[in-house]
């Protein structure tokens, strides 16, 4: 049995904590939140004492994994202060984003690179909720890439709503590993969710391109992913759940898949996504999407912001990820 301790008493915390608390193996013991009203609450959900405090809550719960489900914008000292104290944490995405998480920035990087070398350097596990992985479309998609059915992978083509920002991000690398360089049309000043078209660039020659707005709606799919090799495409759509695979250069399926409907993929993801922790738990391995995960998607975002502001300069990762460490 895992023992958790939920931070947070709102909407997102309380959904997280009842998946935890519902899985057989794991128990939400405590919760935290420095609101008095939302923790009474949570209090009452979970039937476990509350605490106004992290200092309050690590002195007197010796719950082994931590539930810490506050927004980006206040993410960092929390998740030090619990890994400092031998906590294993599991939070929300993105890992960091002092603007909010349509508007992710290089210095966003540096403030989280302090968190990244404290967890490699410990044995403690940490993961962030990349649920979209438990999405069955996006597994399939993943798993065509892993598994060679799409011959060699030559291209992506993606785009995404800015409410699935993050996650678009995290499928591609998922499925396609980490580009080696970005370069972006977009103004980074423009107020809010700034428009950009992205190209990327893989080490084997692969390329790709993502553009971002929230101009758009729902309406038709908020994300994207298609993935073009050379012997066959393949395309995950939506939070509903929609997957096809067709031969390359034909619009022959070879495989359609569609969740039924009144059953959509999305809510389900996070309950995976929490019995995946658990049973990474159990197991004594890696978090579904783990810090790596957690690091690798703020990297790109910080190399997509550093190449806007560099009038689309072609910006390398590394480069980028060597400057968040001085
Ligand atoms: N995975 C998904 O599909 C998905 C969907 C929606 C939202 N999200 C993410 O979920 C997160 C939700 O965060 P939020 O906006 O609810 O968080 P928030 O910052 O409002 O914090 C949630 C609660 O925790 C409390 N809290 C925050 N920091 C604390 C601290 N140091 N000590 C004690 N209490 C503290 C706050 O009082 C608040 O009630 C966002 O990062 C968002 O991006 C993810």
């Amino acid at each position: 049995m895992t023992r958790c301790a939920l931070i947070s008493g709102r909407g997102m915390g309380l959904m997280h904590g009842g998946n935890f608390h519902n899985h057989p193996d794991a128990e939400v013991v405590a919760v935290c939140d420095m609101d008095s009203e939302l923790l009474a609450k949570a209090e009452e959900q979970f039937g476990a004492p509350g605490y106004p405090s992290i200092e309050e809550l690590l002195a007197n719960c010796d719950a082994e994994l931590v539930l810490l489900i506050v927004n980006e914008t206040r993410r960092i000292p929390p998740l030090r202060q619990l890994l400092a104290a031998g906590r294993n944490v599991f939070t929300e995405k993105p890992l960091c984003g002092l603007e909010g998480q349509y508007r992710l920035r290089e210095p966003d990087l540096a403030i989280a690179a302090p968190a990244i070398s404290a967890w490699r350097d410990s044995e403690l596990k940490f993961g962030i909720d990349f649920n979209y992985r438990f999405m069955h479309h996006f597994r399939k998609l993943h798993d065509d890439v892993a598994e060679g059915r799409l011959g060699e992978v030559r291209m992506v083509h993606a785009r995404a709503h800015f409410n699935c920002w993050s996650h678009v991000i995290d499928q591609i690398l998922w499925t396609m590993g980490t580009p080696v360089w970005v370069s972006v049309i977009g103004d980074a000043n423009e107020a809010g969710g700034w428009r950009r078209l992205i190209h990327m660039g893989w080490e084997n020659g692969a390329i790709g391109s993502l553009n971002g707005t929230n101009l758009w709606g729902h309406d038709d799919h908020p994300l994207r992913v298609m993935v073009l090799g050379d012997e066959a495409y393949a395309e995950a759509r939506g939070l509903e759940g929609w997957y096809c695979r067709k031969k390359a250069n034909s619009s022959e399926h070879l495989e359609l898949w569609e969740a039924e409907a009144g059953n959509p993929e999305m809510p389900e993801s996070f309950k995976r996504m929490a019995d995946g922790v658990i049973k990474a738990m159990a197991t004594d391995s890696p978090f579904p999407a783990d810090g790596e995960a957690a690091w690798n998607e703020l990297l790109f975002e910080a190399a997509v912001h550093r190449s806007a502001l560099q009038n689309g300069a072609r910006v390398f990762l590394a480069d980028v990820e060597s400057a968040a460490f001085v």
